[in-house]
This record gives structure tokens, C-alpha cells and sequence, in this order.
């Protein structure tokens, strides 16, 4: 294993040591949250916790929940969210968030923000100053908005471009049948501000900034030859 994906796997276990019995889960996607995962399924079969119920931000997190044991409800079944556990491809200093590197931000959106807690899981790659600085903003499209959605957002100074698939012919698709425009901006001053311009172009369905909506980020870091778990 890299340093990194240790940081991964330890950041991820202490996540989902914070699973209680009876709660319902919010679970992200992602490589990072995919450990978090993996170790909420371990604890529910060693009889360390019982009843409870994860909903999946993807297709992967579906995946990977039944491959673990973790039993799925739906929104249309439970009236609460008790912890959601997400990745994220940056964090800065007010924990806002950059997400959508897995292009699955708009069901993350849904399910992080319902959480009576939302924890973010990430290595210390991920800490960034100021959103932006290392990574594209994810804005997700429908697919005949694209043209006029890039349009739009050249015009707020921004520069698009779409999200195209590896070892896929074409683009990206969501798991809405949707596409990705990955949006460098030179700086993202005011992240709460541009959410909502960028939210209000007519064909954008969600982008990827998370703003007031972590609780807690768990921030994994290798420190000689161990990995440490950081609060923030
Ligand atoms: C998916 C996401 C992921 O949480 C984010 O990309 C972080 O992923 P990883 O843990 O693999 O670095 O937002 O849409």
C-alpha cells in the first residue's frame, strides 16, 4: 500500500468507528469513504454494532455496501440521516469543500447535508487555503444545457471544460445520465456565493462546492512510519 492510500485506510477506519448501533447512515463515495465502508460492514459482522442502515451517494457506494453486508434504505423510507461519511478533493480552512472528483456530488449533496453529522474523510493532500487552488470545480449538466452552460460560465471567468470518460469513447455520464463540466477558476473568493450563481445557470443540475455543510473532518497524515488521524 502507498503512504497515501494508508492514510486512506486508517482515515476510513476511524470513520466508521464512529458508526453507533441503530442509525442510519449517509454513505459517500470514493476511494476514502470506500474503506469507511468496507469497515462499517466488518463491525455489523463482528456483532460490534447492529441495526444499521446505510444510503449510498452512488452506484459505487450500492456496490460496495452489499459487498460488505451493510443492509440500504432509500429517503422515501427514513425520516433522519444520523451520520453520513464522505470523501472530498479539497478542504479548506472553514471546511468548505470541493467534491465531485468521483462525479457523484449532486447525491452527495443531498445525503451529506441531511446529516444530523457529516464527516469528512480525506489524507492531508487534501487541505488546500483557499478552494480551487489544486482541483477543478465539478458542475454537473444536463446533457443539452452544455453548450450555453460553458457559455455561461466563461462569462463569470471561469474556464470549462467537459469531463471525458477513460477507456470510455466520449464524456463522462453520471449515474443521473448527466454530464461533468470541470470549471478552473483563477480564485474562488466568496465559494457560498459562487455555489448559488453557478446552481442558478439554467441546465446546471449541482457543482461540487460544499459550503456549511461539514461537521467534522477527519484528516489522515503519515508521521514516521505511522499514520496519525488529525481533527479539524
Ligand atoms: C466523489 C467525491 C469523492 O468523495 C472525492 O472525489 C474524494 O475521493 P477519494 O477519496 O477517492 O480521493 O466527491 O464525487
Amino acid at each position: 500500500m502507498t503512504p497515501q492510500d494508508l492514510m486512506k485506510q486508517e482515515v476510513g477506519k476511524a470513520a466508521a468507528a464512529r458508526v453507533k448501533s441503530n442509525s442510519i447512515v449517509g454513505l459517500g463515495t470514493g476511494s476514502t469513504t470506500a474503506f469507511a465502508i468496507e469497515y462499517i460492514g466488518k463491525r455489523l459482522a463482528a456483532g460490534e454494532i447492529t441495526n444499521v442502515k446505510g444510503i449510498p451517494t452512488s452506484f459505487q457506494a450500492r456496490v460496495l455496501a452489499k459487498q460488505y453486508g451493510i443492509p440500504l434504505t432509500t429517503l422515501d423510507e427514513v425520516d433522519r440521516i444520523d451520520i453520513a461519511i464522505d470523501g472530498a478533493d479539497e478542504v479548506d480552512p472553514n471546511k468548505n469543500l470541493i467534491k465531485g472528483g468521483g462525479a457523484a456530488h449532486t447525491q452527495e449533496k443531498v445525503i451529506d447535508a441531511l446529516a444530523a453529522q457529516f464527516i469528512v474523510v480525506v489524507d492531508n493532500t487534501k487541505l488546500v487555503d483557499k478552494l480551487g487552488s489544486t482541483f477543478l470545480l465539478p458542475v454537473e449538466v444536463i446533457p443539452m444545457a452544455v453548450s450555453p452552460v460553458m457559455k455561461a460560465i466563461e462569462k463569470l471567468g471561469g474556464k470549462p471544460q467537459l469531463r471525458m470518460g477513460i477507456r470510455k469513447a466520449g464524456p463522462v455520464v453520471t449515474d443521473q445520465g448527466n454530464l461533468v463540466i470541470d470549471v478552473k477558476f483563477d480564485s474562488i473568493d466568496n465559494p457560498a456565493e459562487l455555489e448559488k450563481t453557478l446552481n442558478n445557470i439554467p441546465g446546471v443540475l449541482e457543482n461540487g462546492l460544499f459550503v456549511g455543510v461539514t461537521d467534522l473532518v477527519l484528516v489522515g497524515e503519515v508521521q514516521g512510519d505511522q499514520v496519525i488521524i488529525k481533527e479539524m
